[in-house]
C-alpha cells in the first residue's frame, strides 16, 4: 500500500480500470466468480448478435433484470473513493467494463464505458435510440418502425468497443504514471491490454482479492476488496 500511496503522491496521471469486482459488494454478479454471470446463463445466448437474432426476447427479459438490479444497487465506498480520487489528481481517465452505471451514480465524471451502458437502446436498422425506464425496454417494443429491432447498447463478444471511447482509453492508459486496476480478472480483451500494452513507463498496481491474469506482470499487487482496501488507499494519500 505504502508504494501505491508514494506512486499516486508523485503522479500527475492516473489511469484506472476497473471490471464487475468493484461492484460485487454492490450486490451486483461479476461474470466468472462463484454464481458468476456466465456460470448460470449461456454468453452466446445472451451477449452476443447471433444470440439477439434467435431469441430477442430473451435476451431483453435478461437485460431487464440486470438494468433492475444496477437501479436497486448502490454505488459503495469502492466507487466513492475513485470518484474522490479523480478530484485530488490533475489528469483522472477511469475505464469501466461495467454497465451498471454505478460509477456515474457515485459522481466519478471522467468515466469511459468501454462496454457500453445500460440507460439507453439502439436500433440494429437504422441507429435511432431510445431511452427506457428502470424496470427495461418493455418486451412488446422490441420492434422499431423502421423494420429494425432495438438492442441494448452493449458490447458483445464479438463486437468493436465504441472507436472514440477505446481512443481515449488508450491515450489514457498511455500518458499515465500510475494505472489503478479494480475489480477485474483481466482475461477479456482489447479491455485487459489498457493495463499492460501501452505505457512501460507506468507504476501498475491491481486490487483484487483474487490473483489474475496480470498479477505477475505488474509492479503492486493488493489482494483484499474494492471496498475494504480504496477508502484505506485514499486515507493515506
Ligand atoms: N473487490 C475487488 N475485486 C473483486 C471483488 C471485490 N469485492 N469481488 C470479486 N472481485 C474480482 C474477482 O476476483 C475477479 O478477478 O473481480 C474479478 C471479476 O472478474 P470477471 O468475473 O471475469 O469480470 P470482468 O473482469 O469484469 O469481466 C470482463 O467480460 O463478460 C465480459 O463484458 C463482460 O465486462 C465484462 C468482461
Amino acid at each position: 500500500m505504502e508504494r501505491l500511496v508514494a506512486a499516486l503522491r508523485a503522479a500527475r496521471s492516473v489511469f484506472v480500470l476497473t471490471g464487475s469486482g468493484i461492484s460485487a459488494e454492490s450486490g451486483l454478479p461479476t461474470f466468472r466468480g462463484i454464481n458468476g454471470l456466465w456460470r448460470t446463463h449461456r454468453v452466446e445466448e445472451l451477449a452476443s448478435p447471433e444470440g439477439f437474432a434467435r431469441d430477442p426476447v430473451l435476451v431483453w427479459t435478461w437485460y431487464n433484470e440486470r438494468k433492475s438490479a444496477h437501479v436497486r444497487a448502490e454505488p459503495n465506498a469502492g466507487h466513492d473513493a475513485l470518484a474522490r480520487l479523480e478530484r485530488i489528481v490533475d489528469d483522472f481517465t477511469l475505464a469501466t467494463q461495467n454497465v451498471d452505471s454505478l460509477h456515474l451514480r457515485a459522481g466519478s465524471s471522467n468515466v469511459l464505458e468501454l462496454h457500453g451502458n445500460l440507460r439507453e437502446a439502439r436500433c440494429t436498422r437504422c441507429g435511432a435510440r431510445r431511452a427506457f425506464e428502470a424496470t427495461g425496454l418493455p418486451l412488446d417494443e422490441i420492434d422499431h418502425e423502421c423494420g429494425g429491432k432495438f438492442r441494448p447498447d452493449i458490447v458483445w463478444f464479438g463486437e468493436p468497443l465504441p472507436a472514440d471511447v477505446w481512443r481515449a482509453a488508450q491515450t489514457g492508459a498511455a500518458r499515465a504514471d500510475v494505472i489503478l486496476v479494480v475489480g477485474t480478472s483481466a482475461v477479456v480483451y482489447p479491455a485487459a491490454a489498457l493495463a499492460t500494452h501501452y505505457n512501460e513507463r507506468a507504476f501498475v498496481a491491481e486490487v483484487n482479492p483474487e490473483p489474475t491474469a496480470i498479477s505477475d506482470r505488474i509492479d503492486c499487487v493488493l489482494r483484499g476488496t474494492a471496498v475494504e482496501l480504496l477508502p484505506r488507499l485514499l486515507d493515506d494519500l
